[in-house]
This record gives C-alpha cells, sequence and structure tokens, in this order.
C-alpha cells in the first residue's frame, strides 16, 4: 500500500511505531532491546523518543534498563491505529497526522495544490490558528477535540460543492449518535449542536474551474473531551464529554466518521444531491418552519426557514411574503 509521503512537521514514522508497539502491549512490559530491534533504532533513541512522548502527554513508564510500557492506552489518532480499523478503504490509505500544526484545512489545500490524490486524511492533535467559519477561529485544545481534513476530488460542478458540507454533517450526526446515542441537530449549512449549543462544525473550501470542481477540502472539528471552553465560548459550546458524562474514544469516533463519511459520499456520487437534501431536510428541525434572522452582510432580514432547495441552499420566506434562497451569510433563530 503507498504511504503518505513525509511532510514538515509530520509525526516522525517510526515515533508512531513506538507508539503503536506500545499500545498493542499496555501495561505489558516491553524491553528497550525489543523496542530497538522491532523499529529498527538503536537503544539509545528509543529512551530519547520515549522522552519525546512523556513531552506530549503520553503516559510511559518504565526506563531503559527495566524496560517500559503505558500506563493508560492513549486516544491519539495514528496513522498506524487508524489503518488498522479503516483498512481498504477511500480515507484508509494515505493519513498525515501532526502533534501540532496551524491547521489542517490549510496542510490539505497545500497538498491537494501538490496533487495529492483523493482520500488523504490530514489531522492533528492540537491546532494552532485552526480555521472557522466567516473569518473566525477554531478552539483546537490539544488531544481534547478531533481536528481533521478530508481531500476530495468529486466530478462535480462548483454549485454542488456545499452539498459536501452538509454531507460531514449528516456523517458526523450518525458517527455520535452511533457511539453515544445522542441526537445531534444540524443547522444549515455547517454546525452541529447539542442542547443549543455548538458541538462541532464543518469548514468546507475548494479550487474549482467554472464548471468542474478541482478539489474540495472538507475541515471538520468536533468537541469531544473539553472539560471547560475559554470564556468566550462557554455559552456557545459544549463537547460530548460534557454531554454524556464520561470521556470518549476520539479514535473510535474518527474511525465511525472515516466510515459514515465514504458510504454518504459514494452515495451522494452515484444517487445525485437529493440523497443529501432529502436526508438533511428530514434530521434537520431547523430546515423548515424555523424563525430566523439571516445577515448577508450587505443585508439583514427576518423570515421563517422554508426548506432547501435542489442544491441545498436554505429557502427563507421573507416577512414580507417572497421565497428568498440563502447563498451565503448567518442565519441565526429568533426565539
Ligand atoms: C465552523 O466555523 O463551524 C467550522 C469549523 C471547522 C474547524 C475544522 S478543525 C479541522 C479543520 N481545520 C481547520 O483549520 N478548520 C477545520
Amino acid at each position: 500500500m503507498a504511504q503518505a509521503p513525509s511532510l514538515p512537521g509530520t509525526t516522525d514514522k517510526q515515533l508512531a511505531s513506538l507508539l503503536t508497539l506500545l499500545a498493542e502491549n499496555a501495561t505489558i512490559v516491553v524491553s528497550g532491546g525489543r523496542i530497538a530491534r522491532e523499529i529498527g533504532v538503536s537503544r539509545s533513541t528509543v529512551w530519547r523518543w520515549v522522552q519525546r512522548l512523556r513531552e506530549l502527554g503520553v503516559r510511559v513508564k518504565g526506563q531503559t534498563a527495566t524496560g517500559y510500557f503505558l500506563e493508560m492506552v492513549p486516544d491519539i489518532l495514528t496513522p498506524d491505529l487508524l489503518r488498522k480499523r479503516v483498512k481498504g478503504k477511500l480515507f484508509g490509505k494515505r493519513f498525515y497526522h501532526f502533534f501540532k500544526t496551524d491547521s489542517t484545512n490549510r496542510v490539505a489545500m497545500e497538498l491537494a495544490y501538490a496533487g495529492e490524490s483523493e482520500g488523504a486524511v490530514i489531522l492533528a492533535e492540537e491546532q494552532s490558528a485552526g480555521r472557522g467559519r466567516a473569518g473566525r477561529k477554531w478552539h483546537s485544545e490539544v488531544g481534547a477535540g478531533i481536528y481533521v481534513t478530508l481531500l476530495l476530488r468529486p466530478p462535480l460542478s462548483p454549485v454542488q460543492a456545499p452539498l459536501l458540507t452538509m454531507l460531514a454533517g449528516l456523517s458526523l450526526h450518525a458517527a455520535i449518535l452511533g457511539q453515544t446515542g445522542l441526537n445531534t441537530e444540524l443547522k444549515w449549512p455547517n454546525d452541529i449542536l447539542l442542547n443549543d449549543k455548538k458541538i462541532g462544525g464543518i469548514l468546507t473550501e475548494m479550487h474549482a474551474e467554472p464548471s468542474q470542481v478541482r478539489f474540495v477540502i472538507v475541515g471538520i472539528g468536533i468537541n469531544v473531551n473539553q472539560e471547560k471552553f475559554p470564556p468566550e465560548l462557554c455559552s456557545i459550546a459544549t463537547s460530548l464529554r460534557n454531554e454524556t458524562g464520561r470521556a470518549q474514544s476520539r479514535l473510535e469516533l474518527l474511525v465511525r466518521l472515516l466510515r459514515e463519511f465514504e458510504t454518504d459520499y459514494n452515495r451522494f456520487l452515484r444517487e445525485g444531491p437529493a440523497y443529501v437534501v432529502e436526508r438533511f431536510m428530514a434530521i434537520s428541525p431547523f430546515a423548515s418552519g424555523k424563525r430566523v434572522r439571516v445577515d448577508t452582510g450587505r443585508e439583514s432580514y427576518a423570515g421563517v426557514t422554508a426548506g432547501l432547495s435542489p442544491e441545498g441552499l436554505l429557502l427563507v420566506k421573507k416577512d414580507g411574503g417572497a421565497i428568498v434562497t440563502v447563498i451565503a451569510g448567518d442565519v441565526t433563530e429568533i426565539r
């Protein structure tokens, strides 16, 4: 299987192998000599890497003389661990993992322009400049959330690309439901909410010719194990841990998301936009009958949501009576 090429800043493959070896033998002491042999490095390198993992918060016990073991299996999204779970799938072949990067969307853009193939998955444990919609920042606390970007090269026209944002929302809804039993609410076009607070968001960016998409990158941020948020987000954000009362496996959730997205993506390409639009309408109580305010930047008006157009754009019946199509802008519910 083709391995993803290394990119500056991506997690060293041998460091990731050390983590996998320890994770697969969790709570068993593995001698420094065995680790050195299996990974193909010297015992002193093993020692240095163990230090590095400890700096990154991985709880490795022991020392070279006695051997090493993991006190707790870390919930780190390394390619080795993921590849075993999503083997042979579109999103199971090319992983780029960073302990820290600025933005997985930014990295994905760079890879896409350089010719990286469809299905690449870019992941970070932490982002220093996570991007949100409308130029906002996405809070990306280390190890607490999932920060992932998928690279697609779909045979679509640019007007159909926003459907991929909605598709990602549907996949995330199913993944969260499968793992936690929680029924998230989808708010057009890119918000995933629980109890009126944001649990996930999607930022889709693309490069296209007038009639054909060259590539689309779908960036997904999920609040999984955050216990607290910065003061400015406290009233608008929540996490799966806060909502379920216990820590959730990020690895498990990501595996579910990748599997769901792959199935949904293939169905969308086979069946067309109606597959996405109808499912979104069925799941999202927000898409019809909700009193909203729309801010486009140029104008602001109130109305009632009136379903989605065949291309997945929101229809709003203005107070004056006319039905308008919302192409971009902020839509907030009026209570
Ligand atoms: C939103 O504003 O709701 C969209 C948030 C999208 C955040 C994700 S985190 C992974 C990917 N990389 C980024 O820089 N942004 C997206």
